[in-house]
């Protein structure tokens, strides 16, 4: 009798054990960065932006000059109206600057300017002042190294800063003559920093317009491995070391073809007419993802090295709309089509051809950074980088 109440209360305890840890297992997995601080509010906003200074990217060149000259090249240093014209004319088309209110994009786009409060808070009126230093740094050197933690909001993520000017974070630690760096901030080598910016965002009409954190990877590759991949060289000028992170930052605009080995072509021969081209999409997002661009494959049958046919083109995007009709990013309220290649998908496209022995296939992705019709919407029509069609990823497939 008495011995069965132990077993009882044994099992009650392990049972409740158990709760609990799965418990915090899940709510851990939940904050990016466990064991700082965070906010378990999703829905608003809630604690203030402050003003901070940041260090100069240009402070960083003298002992990590590889990793400023890939940097001064990336989207992050070229994130701002100054230098971005496909930024500053959805910026120009948004109601904000019609209306002549402050601009808000600073969360992301200006993180390092030293009046970020004023963008975000207080002064409606607060623009981008290109005679602000701090404002030209963009996504600076300083900004990404002091994220220290991020909290999780229901319209956009937000970064939180460290207060010392001088303190970096990164995967070791150590104190050169310029500042002291520290690894205790695991957000850098799980790779999931990017996340205060990249994760999700709402429009004014609350709708979502990006997601890149929508799934989770079978793989363990993050953003920082297909994005910042190790490179020979050292990143620090005196302490010599053979390899650093690519701070170019591949994307869309720059280095895509450090990122075409991650998107595979497999040609499968299903019958003496029929095969299944699979393309298989290794990143964790859906590719080309921004909803102003629209990507296209192109795919050819070649028969002794000759084209002998060219299949119909596959046009891949993302269609929203408001009340009106086809919107950007600013207006949207729904999708109505979406044909993108979705994270970790294996893509199928049936194709029809009486084959013979050694045929191969072409295959060309390709994309444009802004389609039709928001090319001429936004006034970008001198812009030639918008308009052109680049490749992504062209290759010859034996059918197997
Ligand atoms: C929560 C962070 C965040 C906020 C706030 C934000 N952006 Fe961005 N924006 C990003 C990120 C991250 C990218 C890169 C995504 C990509 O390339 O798919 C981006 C890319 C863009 C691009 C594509 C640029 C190009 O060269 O192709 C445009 C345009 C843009 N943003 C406009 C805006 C405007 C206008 C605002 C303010 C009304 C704004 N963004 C606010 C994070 C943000
Ligand atoms: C968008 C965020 C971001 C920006 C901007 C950025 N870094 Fe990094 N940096 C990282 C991440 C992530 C790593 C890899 C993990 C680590 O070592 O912290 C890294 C690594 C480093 C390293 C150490 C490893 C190596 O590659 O040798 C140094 C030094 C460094 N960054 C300096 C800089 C400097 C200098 C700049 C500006 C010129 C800069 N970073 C801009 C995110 C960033
Ligand atoms: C006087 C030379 C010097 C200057 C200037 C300098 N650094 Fe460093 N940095 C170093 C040295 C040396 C190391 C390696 C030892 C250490 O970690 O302190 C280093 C390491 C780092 C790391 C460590 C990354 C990791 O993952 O291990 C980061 C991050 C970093 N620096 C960022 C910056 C930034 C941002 C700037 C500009 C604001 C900058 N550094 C300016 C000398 C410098
Ligand atoms: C402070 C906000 C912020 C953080 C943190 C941040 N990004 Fe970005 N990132 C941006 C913005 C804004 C853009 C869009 C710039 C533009 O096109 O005007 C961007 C653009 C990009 C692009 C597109 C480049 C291209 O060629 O189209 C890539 C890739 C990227 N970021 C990767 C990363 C990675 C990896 C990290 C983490 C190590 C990171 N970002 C952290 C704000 C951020
Ligand atoms: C397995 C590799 C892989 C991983 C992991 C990965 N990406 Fe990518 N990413 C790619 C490839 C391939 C592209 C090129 C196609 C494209 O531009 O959409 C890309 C493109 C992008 C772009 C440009 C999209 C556009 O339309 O402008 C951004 C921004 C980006 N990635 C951010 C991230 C962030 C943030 C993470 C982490 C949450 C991440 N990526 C994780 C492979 C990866």
């Amino acid at each position: 009798m008495i011995s069965n109440f132990i077993k009882m209360f044994k099992t009650i305890i392990l049972a409740f054990v158990f709760i609990i840890l799965l418990f915090s297992f899940v709510t851990c997995e939940t904050f990016y960065d466990k064991g700082k601080e965070f906010s378990l509010d999703e829905s608003e906003v809630v604690t203030p932006f402050k003003n901070r200074m940041f260090e100069n990217n240009k402070t960083c060149r003298d002992c990590h000059t590889l990793i400023y000259d890939e940097f001064e090249k990336s989207m992050h240093y070229k994130a701002t109206v100054f230098r971005d014209e496909i930024h500053k004319a959805v910026w120009e088309d948004h109601p904000n600057f019609k209306n002549k209110k402050q601009y808000k994009c600073a969360q992301c786009h200006l993180p390092s300017a030293d009046n970020i409060e004023s963008f975000m808070e207080g002064d409606a009126q607060a623009f981008p002042d290109i005679n602000n230093q701090s404002q030209n740094e963009a996504v600076s050197c300083a900004s990404c190294h002091r994220i220290k933690s991020i909290e999780k909001h229901r319209l956009a993520n937000r970064n939180l800063y460290n207060d010392k000017l001088t303190t970096y974070y990164g995967i070791s630690t150590g104190t050169s003559p310029a500042h002291q760096t520290k690894d205790d901030v695991k957000l850098y080598s799980n790779g999931k920093v990017c996340l205060g910016c990249h994760s999700h965002r709402e429009n004014i009409k609350d709708y979502v317009v990006c997601i890149t954190d929508e799934y989770k990877t079978k793989s363990f590759k993050t953003c920082v491995t297909c994005h910042m991949p190790v490179l020979p060289g050292s990143g620090t000028s005196s302490k010599m070391d053979t390899k650093h992170f690519f701070h170019g930052f591949a994307g869309a605009h720059n280095n895509q073809e450090m990122l075409k080995k991650y998107v595979e072509y497999k040609a499968v021969k299903i019958s003496p007419s029929e095969i299944e081209l699979h393309i298989i999409n290794q990143a964790s997002h859906d590719l080309f993802l921004h909803p102003l661009r629209k990507s296209i494959i192109k795919i050819a049958l070649l028969r002794n090295g000759k084209v002998v046919h060219k299949f119909k083109s596959i046009e891949m995007e993302r269609i929203l709309k408001d009340e009106k009709g086809i919107a950007g990013c600013t207006n949207a309220t729904r999708e109505v089509k979406n044909t993108l290649i979705k994270g970790e998908e294996d893509r199928i496209i049936s194709l029809n051809f009486p084959l013979k022995a050694n045929d191969k296939l072409q295959v060309e992705y390709g994309y444009y950074l802004v389609k039709e019709p928001f090319v001429k919407i936004l006034n970008l029509e001198n812009n030639q980088e918008a308009f052109t069609y680049k490749i992504f990823k062209k290759e010859e497939v034996a059918i197997k």
